[in-house]
């Protein structure tokens, strides 16, 4: 196999380039070298490596930024995520593409279905779900996968932002009413590897996330507990109090059972908070 990875130095993308499996052949192009709204980089690039496989693990993911920053947002989400289908199916590679729970309003009481209606309430869901439509209508064998508040011991996220604030011993206020299953980056890197493997697997949108779902205040006093901290310091508060740019689902939780029948396990959440802790420990060390 040849893997051209996107957004190689993100979050997803580090961890996408730990688990690749032995002996592919790999192109892990950083926003330097693949700029993927530039379809002269891409071009240049997919006629080079030849590639058989492409994971699109770029995207633009500031949420409150992108609500002054549209046009940037709906440039990398949706020109730059169609420009790579087209190019994948161009040069008959496999394609996988990233989106997000964000494109659902969070007004269930259900977990959302890969068939739910999308009704984002903020830019970057929009940007991510318009993302999706084009990525399917160039290249419908791609494979959309879905995930949710994505954590990991690299790069920016709430995992690494509350640990911090936990060691710096400073008063954390956590939002409690919005409900959502965090994801190991590195399960998913794994799960987009073994879906790679999967013969005539059909194209369209699949959900993977964690096993469990609870408020942003509980995975902080689990990450507290990961880290052997006390977790006094932290405190509950509402969205309401805690105000945002953009808004935010209240309720994220999807369905995975599609992906589940093709004999994929969720991410563990206890198991890849205590990883994700141990991890970061080390890298920071
Ligand atoms: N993080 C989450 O909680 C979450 C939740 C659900 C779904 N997702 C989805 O999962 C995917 C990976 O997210 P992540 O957490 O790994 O995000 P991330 O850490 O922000 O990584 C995205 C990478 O894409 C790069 N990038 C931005 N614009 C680009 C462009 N025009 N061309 C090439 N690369 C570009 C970024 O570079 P710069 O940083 O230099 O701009 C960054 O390295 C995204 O599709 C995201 O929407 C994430």
């Amino acid at each position: 196999m040849r893997l051209l990875l996107t957004g190689a130095k993100g979050q997803l993308g580090h961890s996408l380039t730990q688990y690749t499996p032995a002996g592919w052949e790999t192109l892990f192009a950083d926003k330097v070298m693949l700029d993927i709204t530039r379809e002269s980089d891409i071009e240049r690039i997919v006629c080079n490596f030849k590639p058989t496989i492409i994971i699109n693990a770029a995207a633009y993911t500031l949420v409150d930024n992108a609500e002054n920053e549209k046009e940037k947002a709906y440039s990398v989400n949706v020109n730059g995520a169609r420009l790579m289908a087209r190019a994948a199916k161009l040069c008959g590679a496999s394609f996988f593409h990233m989106s997000t729970d964000y494109v659902f309003d969070g007004q269930s009481f259900l977990p959302y279905k890969e068939t739910d209606e999308c009704c984002p309430i903020n830019v970057y869901g929009d940007s991510k779900r318009k993302g999706e439509i084009a990525v399917l209508e160039e290249n419908g064998d791609a494979i959309v996968l879905r995930t949710s508040w994505v954590y990991s011991e690299y790069g920016q996220n709430f995992l690494k932002t509350i640990s911090n604030l936990i060691d710096q011993e400073k008063e954390i206020k956590v939002v409690a009413d919005q409900i959502g299953c965090p994801t190991y980056a590195n399960d998913i890197a794994k799960v987009l590897y073994q879906l790679s493997y999967i013969k005539n697997l059909p194209g369209g949108i699949y959900h993977y996330s964690g096993d469990t779902s609870l408020s942003w205040y509980d995975f902080s006093k689990m990450i507290a507990s990961a880290m052997n901290k006390r977790d006094a310091i932290i405190q509950k508060v509402s969205s309401n109090e805690f105000q945002s740019v953009a808004k935010r689902p209240q309720f994220s939780v999807m369905d995975c059972t599609k992906i589940l029948n093709l004999g994929i396990q969720l991410s563990n959440l206890e198991k890849g908070v205590q990883l994700a802790i141990h991890n970061l420990e080390l890298v920071e060390r």
